[in-house]
């Protein structure tokens, strides 16, 4: 990663780091079997979880990590071996995890002028999903 991509790809993801909510939907709606690991909302309505509370805690939480490993880069190896270490035992599959990426990137395409950044967030996201599958 150059420090160029890891600039465009902080500034890109300053502007949509407030809505976890609508980034931790977007990676529901683009693979329900990743919703149906959280316990407390297998089997429910989308539509309905998205505006409570509990959602957005688990929201928080997950695109607070994201958010710090954003911040981090390009030293994301101990964010890496935290992430497989809670995921792992999960049993995540390759499956979900791409369809993370391809939840996250289409919720880019939606709330940011993304043509700019498309390269710079293809490295990224190339180097932090990579890593991931390297170890699990
Ligand atoms: C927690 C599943 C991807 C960050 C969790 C939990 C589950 C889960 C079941 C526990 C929730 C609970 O406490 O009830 C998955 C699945 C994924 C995925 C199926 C498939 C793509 C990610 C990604 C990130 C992430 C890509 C961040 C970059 C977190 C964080 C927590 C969490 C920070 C809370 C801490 C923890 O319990 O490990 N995840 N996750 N997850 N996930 Fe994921």
């Amino acid at each position: 990663l150059t420090a160029d991509q890891i600039s465009t790809v902080q500034a890109s993801f300053d502007k949509v780091k407030g809505d976890s909510v609508g980034i931790l939907y977007a990676v529901f709606k683009a693979d329900p079997s990743i919703q149906t690991k959280f316990t407390q909302f297998a089997g429910k309505d989308l539509e309905t979880i998205k505006g409570t509370t509990p959602f957005e805690a688990h929201a928080n939480r997950i695109v607070g990590f994201f958010s710090k490993i954003i911040s981090e880069l390009p030293n994301i190896d101990a964010d890496v071996d935290a992430f497989v270490a809670t995921h792992k035992p999960r049993s995540v599959t390759h499956d979900q995890l791409n369809n993370f990426r391809a939840g996250f990137v289409g919720y880019m395409k939606a709330h940011t002028d993304y043509a700019g950044a498309e390269s710079a967030w293809g490295a990224t996201l190339d180097t932090f999903f990579g890593a991931i599958f390297a170890k699990m």
